[in-house]
Formats: structure tokens, C-alpha cells, sequence
């Protein structure tokens, strides 16, 4: 064993989810944002978790109006995904630029991706300050999916996007 950077201890633990969360704004337009940190956090209730950066424009309007949809996009979602990670909402409208669909939920206002490999939907029930990010908690309202095709995106430590195809060389048991 040898003492890593903080950074590079992080990188390492790569690759992580990729996930992309959309919310809706203060005055109704859906949004979407890339989102790495995400965990479910109570089995019964069924409760998710996503941290969110102060600065982003989701943060807002996840705040305001206490609902967001994760969706865990297929791998035909790739490039549509990115633009929601690396572009804001503050100055565009990423349901356009994007060129992700996007449907009405079942039970939340902001909306889901059309063919996204799970989508699942919240209320915040709570919500805690860590550092420089919020952690949202979600209480899951409703959950879809596409059940003929369950892969969807990681991200490496060098931010490349990639879909996991669930073929393991070696695994336990
Ligand atoms: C791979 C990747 C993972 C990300 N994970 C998060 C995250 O967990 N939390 C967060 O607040 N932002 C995360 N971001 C950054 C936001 O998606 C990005 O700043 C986005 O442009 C914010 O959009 P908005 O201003 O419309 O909300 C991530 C971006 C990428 C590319």
C-alpha cells in the first residue's frame, strides 16, 4: 500500500454511475443534469440520494419544487447524456440541445427520458448540506424501466462515458 492524493485515491475508485436527474424550474421548465453521485439509502422506505453542487441550476429548482426523476440512461443516450453533464440549464434548454426525449412521469413533474434503462421517481423528504453540495433525499414515488435491455452508463476517472455490458471475466460467486 502507498499514501495516494485525495484526487487520485477518488480516481480510483472509478468508474462510477452515470446518471442523469431531471427537475423542473421555478417556472415549470425541466431540466436535466449529469449526476455521478447517487445511492439508494433505506430499503423500506425505498429512499434514494443525489448530491447536488450549489452552483447548479438544478439545484434550484430541486429545491423549490421537491421533486426529480434519476434516470440511468441507455447506452443510445450517450452523447444526449453528456450535453446534460457538461452544459446548463441557467442558458439553455437541454430537452432541445440535448436531443434526449423527454415523457411525462407518473407521478413527479419533472419528466422522464424516453428509453431510459431505469427511471426512478421522487419527492424530497429531506435534504443536508455537505461542504460545497446538498444531499437531496428522495422518497420513490415511481419506478420504470426498460426490462429487454438493462444496460446503461458508467463514467471513467478520465470522464469518458461508457455502458457496462454485464459480461464479467471473473466474478463471485
Ligand atoms: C461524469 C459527470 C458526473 C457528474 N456528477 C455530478 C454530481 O454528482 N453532482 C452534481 O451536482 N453535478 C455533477 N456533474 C456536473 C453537472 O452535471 C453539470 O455541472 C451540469 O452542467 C449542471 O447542469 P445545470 O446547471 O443545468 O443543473 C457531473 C458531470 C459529469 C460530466
Amino acid at each position: 500500500m502507498e499514501t495516494l492524493s485525495q484526487d487520485d485515491a477518488f480516481a480510483r475508485s472509478a468508474p462510477m454511475v452515470y446518471t442523469v436527474v431531471t427537475s423542473v424550474d421555478e417556472q415549470g421548465k425541466p431540466n436535466a443534469l449529469g449526476v455521478s453521485w447517487v445511492t439508494r439509502t433505506s430499503f423500506e422506505p425505498f429512499l434514494m440520494l443525489i448530491s447536488i453542487d450549489h452552483s447548479r441550476y438544478s439545484h434550484e429548482g430541486i429545491r423549490k419544487n421537491r421533486e426529480f426523476v434519476i434516470n440511468y440512461p441507455a447506452p443510445d443516450h450517450m452523447s444526449g447524456a453528456w450535453v446534460c453533464g457538461t452544459t446548463s440549464g441557467r442558458n439553455s434548454d437541454k430537452t432541445k440541445t440535448s436531443g434526449l426525449t423527454f415523457i411525462k412521469s407518473e407521478k413527479v413533474r419533472p419528466p422522464t427520458i424516453d428509453g431510459a434503462a431505469v427511471a426512478i421517481e421522487c419527492q424530497v423528504i429531506s435534504e443536508f448540506e455537505t461542504g460545497d453540495h446538498t444531499i437531496f433525499v428522495g422518497k420513490v414515488v415511481a419506478t420504470r424501466g426498460n426490462p429487454l435491455d438493462e444496460r446503461h452508463l458508467y463514467v471513467t476517472a478520465q470522464f469518458q462515458l461508457f455502458p457496462l455490458d454485464n459480461t464479467f471475466e471473473e466474478s463471485v460467486p
